[in-house]
């Protein structure tokens, strides 16, 4: 085969397209969203290019655009290089972004797989560095991305989302400014109350989370001490970054709630919204992990709205429109498959069977999966349920309370 006959010329056509278009209206950067947006919805990717021969065409043709060393997308492929915009085709293999904004504006494509696409507002911001703000981070809407779907980005606070590529890989092609002056940094969104620089450019101390972490790994007993002498000299930014860095740790020596009272006591009422986020991080940490273990689609798709969805509503409405049935009965049968059945107490993703109750062992994985169907329909006590005692079931509602099915209650 011809090198000619390899290059796919959809990218360079699409390319000059956007070019003679934006040009045309002088380079505005206000127009270009909309312009990148059009050019893809009206000769779609999806349809008119080819990704096998792409991928061949890149693998086997030494002529393509310069690329650069970003670690965004898994990878990312520049398909065409002019010096006002280009244009990429980003790979993902394993789901999910933070919820995050742009320092470049354009558009994106779903050329393969599905997304679930959430967008959200930033409220009542407050700098407490350059690189650091608290506020609201409110959901605005979510939708599904089928292939074949266009959305334009703007830069800076006005388009914060975050995608869940629900097949593996899917692929977004992206048409997109090298960046816009003035929309630095691109913040990630801690929900519920931060936002923040991801680029770690405070070296000291990422140093300082590292050397830490070495403590933490030889389980030196000094840990929480030196945490403690830390966040009581740290400002709030560099605390919080040692906060988030070892709260998991300091939960788990039982120190955390002494070190938390520590960074209140030097930050007073500044520092109280950065614990529901700190306490999120975990709650997330925890969900992405079991991903990483779990292949089925649907489960896939299943924690993916456990990550991105804030409400009983929307992920049984997002369950709905995927799936037939009553969305609770799928949820349960979920349950069912996700259960892990541990040594003593068994789990159901992040909630624990309690260990006070009188309930034997061999009935407690019933017991968790009838009380959890209970806990997402609320009405009658249901029969699996009956022989177990008032403070046993009150257990079980509290495990399942503070785990990821809180989410999912059942609200009377
Ligand atoms: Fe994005």
């Amino acid at each position: 085969m011809g090198k000619s006959r390899l290059m796919d010329p959809y990218f360079t056509e699409l390319g000059r397209t956007v070019y003679a278009r934006w040009k045309a209206v002088d380079f505005s950067l206000e127009a270009f969203p909309d312009i990148a947006a059009k050019a893809l919805g009206e000769k779609p990717p999806a349809r008119h290019a080819d990704l096998g021969k792409l991928m061949v065409d890149f693998l086997l043709n030494d002529e393509q655009p310069y690329q650069s060393s970003s670690g965004f997308g898994q990878p990312e492929l520049i398909l065409h290089d002019n010096p006002k915009f280009y244009i990429q085709a980003l790979f993902w293999m394993d789901g999910t972004t933070d919820i995050h904004q742009h320092g470049f504006s354009g558009a994106f494509h779903v050329m393969a797989g599905s997304s679930l696409h959430a967008r959200y507002d930033f409220l009542k911001q407050r700098s407490v560095t350059a690189r650091f703000r608290t506020g609201e981070l409110k959901l605005r809407e979510t939708a599904l991305l089928p292939t074949g779907t266009t959305v334009p980005i703007a830069s800076g606070s006005g388009c914060i989302h975050s995608l869940f590529h629900l097949e593996t890989p899917s692929v977004t092609i992206v048409v997109r400014t090298h960046s816009d002056p003035g929309t630095d940094p691109q913040f990630t969104y801690l929900p519920p109350h931060v936002a923040l620089d991801p680029i770690q450019n405070d070296t000291l101390t990422l140093r300082r989370k590292q050397l830490l972490d070495v403590l933490e790994q030889i389980e030196d007993p000094s840990y929480p001490k030196l945490v403690l002498r830390l966040i009581g000299d740290l400002d709030l930014e560099r605390g919080f970054f040692i906060l988030q860095n070892g709260i998991g740790y300091l939960r788990s020596l039982g120190v955390w709630e002494t070190v938390w009272a520590a960074f209140v006591k030097k930050h007073g009422a500044k520092a109280r919204p950065l614990l529901p986020a700190l306490e999120e991080i975990l709650r997330r940490d925890a969900i992405v992990a079991m991903r990483a273990t779990v292949t089925d689609p649907d489960l896939r798709f299943f924690l993916a709205l456990l990550l991105n969805l804030p409400d009983r509503e929307r992920i049984l409405g997002m369950v709905a429109k995927r799936y037939k049935g009553d969305p609770v009965s799928t949820v349960s049968q979920w349950a069912l498959e996700l259960i892990d059945l541990g040594e003593e107490y068994p789990r159901i993703l992040d909630a624990v069977f309690p260990d006070q109750t009188s309930v034997p062992e061999e009935e407690r994985p019933g017991v968790f999966l009838a009380a959890l169907d209970h806990f997402l329909r609320g009405g009658k006590l249901p029969a699996g349920l009956r022989g177990v005692s008032k403070h046993d079931l009150a257990l079980l509602g509290r495990a399942l309370a503070k785990s990821s099915w809180s989410l999912l209650r059942r609200k009377s």
